[in-house]
């Protein structure tokens, strides 16, 4: 591609943005919804310890992979891989790359559509239960498409303008107000409870499952398996060090998540709540964090919106991997392609908007499956799609794509990159597809 085309189709105004941008979109509900209940429900630290070793040998690997495909294409996921392979059926993994894309995005704007609630809520020192609140139809819809159409607005406005510029002011504004909230927390009585089982591992309690729950988690929250970072990387300019940049994005990620289980679990022990509650977890526990704060409305209030915000971060960065499909190989207008992939997004989250207890009897537990359609899409498209999407990745870029050009791809802007290439491959050819494939295997033993 000419220089002039690759600035006209967008780029990051600089290494930094770029980073906020991926940070963004890895960081989200993911790390303060999902990984604290999941972490709760698979027994603490044991799960903290093998979701960090999920991060660096299987989480650092793809994304580095990831980015490299992007820039080395500048295409969305379906285009970089006709790129690199021409004619052949790796395009396929894109495809199913963007179809993971709107339905992660279909019920994830579900539960963003709670966080924004949950603003108006904690304002109004509202006391409905969790269970009460979202399970009305007349809230949760329109919270749901409000939050669809906040992020198509952000969309349409492109790569530069759209989403760096929102994703610079409100992810240090985010750490900050955690890092308060942490305070609080652990200071609570009885909190040191808590840190022991979110740091003391007994890793008598880990079983396959937990080994699933954390890889799956890992991947979630790097924003990994469907094409999230190509498309990321598509837009990354050559002097920018992919290796580097993708060990930052997995830093600050990682880092938010293990702040997020700081803030929630010593407060679930002083408070006498139980880890392992599910789902509505942090919905339950937050809001009585912020009851024992002076000024507790506005600071919950505040916390929402930074929490609504992480989400947006990231929903913006599932509907431009669908968007950039159907820009760059279908050569839709963006605004023409971003409104009809909402269209189809709402439509695909309505089941899961109904799916809370004492809504639809059959969406709230599945017949055969015994959980929620939400909880279904999550377990499909947020755990094994992402799985699949990430051994194809990791053999895509350890045995397809021609070695001299991938680590010509990733030397530029890291010229010692030789240095480290044995070890990114060993993982890539090798660890990644035989440990992924060992614990899909074990996934599909244990169902649901
Ligand atoms: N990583 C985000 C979170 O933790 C969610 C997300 C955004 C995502 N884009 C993604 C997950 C792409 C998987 C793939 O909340």
């Amino acid at each position: 591609m000419l220089e002039k085309d690759v600035e006209a189709r967008g780029l990051w105004s600089s290494k930094f943005g770029f980073i906020l941008a991926a940070a963004g979109s890895a960081i989200g509900l993911g790390n303060i919804w999902r990984f604290p209940y999941t972490t709760g429900q698979n027994g603490g630290g044991a799960f903290l310890v093998l979701y960090l070793i999920c991060i660096i040998l299987l989480g650092l690997p793809i994304m580095i992979a990831e980015l490299a495909i992007g820039r080395h294409s500048r295409r969305d996921p379906v285009g970089a891989f006709e790129v690199i392979r021409p004619g052949s059926p790796w395009k396929l993994i894109g495809y199913m790359g963007v179809t993971t894309g709107i339905c992660i995005l279909s019920y994830y704007s579900v539960l963003a559509g709670y966080t924004v609630g949950y603003i108006g809520k904690s304002l109004a020192g509202n006391s409905t239960s969790y269970e009460a609140f979202t399970s009305n139809p007349l809230v949760s819809i329109p919270l749901f498409l409000a939050f669809i159409v906040i992020t198509v607005l952000v969309v349409q406005g492109g790569v530069k303008n759209g989403i760096e510029r929102w994703a610079r002011i409100l992810m240090p504004t985010l750490m900050v107000l955690l890092v308060i909230l942490i305070i609080r927390s652990i200071t609570l009585k009885g909190a040191g409870e808590g840190l022991a089982f979110y740091f003391k591992p007994d890793f008598s309690k880990v079983t396959g499952s937990t080994v699933l729950a954390a890889l799956g988690q890992a991947f979630f929250s790097l924003s990994l398996g469907m094409g999230a970072m190509i498309t990321y990387g598509s837009y990354l300019s050559k002097d920018d060090n992919l290796v580097a940049s993708g060990c930052y994005v997995a830093f600050f990620d990682t880092l938010i998540a293990v702040m997020a289980g700081l803030l929630i679990f010593p407060a679930i022990f002083a408070m006498n709540m139980s880890p392992d509650e599910g789902p509505g977890l942090v919905f339950k526990v937050l809001p009585r964090i912020f009851g024992l704060i002076p000024g507790g409305r506005i600071v919950g209030a505040f916390f929402f919106i930074l929490l609504s915000i992480a989400a947006l971060t990231s929903t913006i960065s599932l509907l431009e991997v669908v968007t950039s499909y159907l820009v760059d190989e279908k050569h839709w207008l963006r605004r023409k392609a971003v409104w009809i992939v909402a269209a189809v997004t709402f439509l695909l989250g309505l089941p899961a908007a109904l799916s809370q207890e004492g809504m639809v009897p059959w969406l709230a537990k599945l017949p055969g499956l015994g959980t929620s359609f939400l909880g279904f899409m999550d377990w499909l498209f947020g755990n094994i799609m992402l799985g699949i999407g990430a051994v194809f990745i990791a053999i895509f870029t350890g045995w397809v794509w021609k070695k001299e050009i991938s680590s010509k791809e990733l030397r530029e802007g890291f010229p010692g990159f030789d240095r480290i290439a044995p070890v990114l491959f060993f993982l890539l050819r090798f660890f990644c597809p035989v440990v992924i494939l060992i614990v899909l295997f074990f996934i599909f033993k244990a169902g649901v």
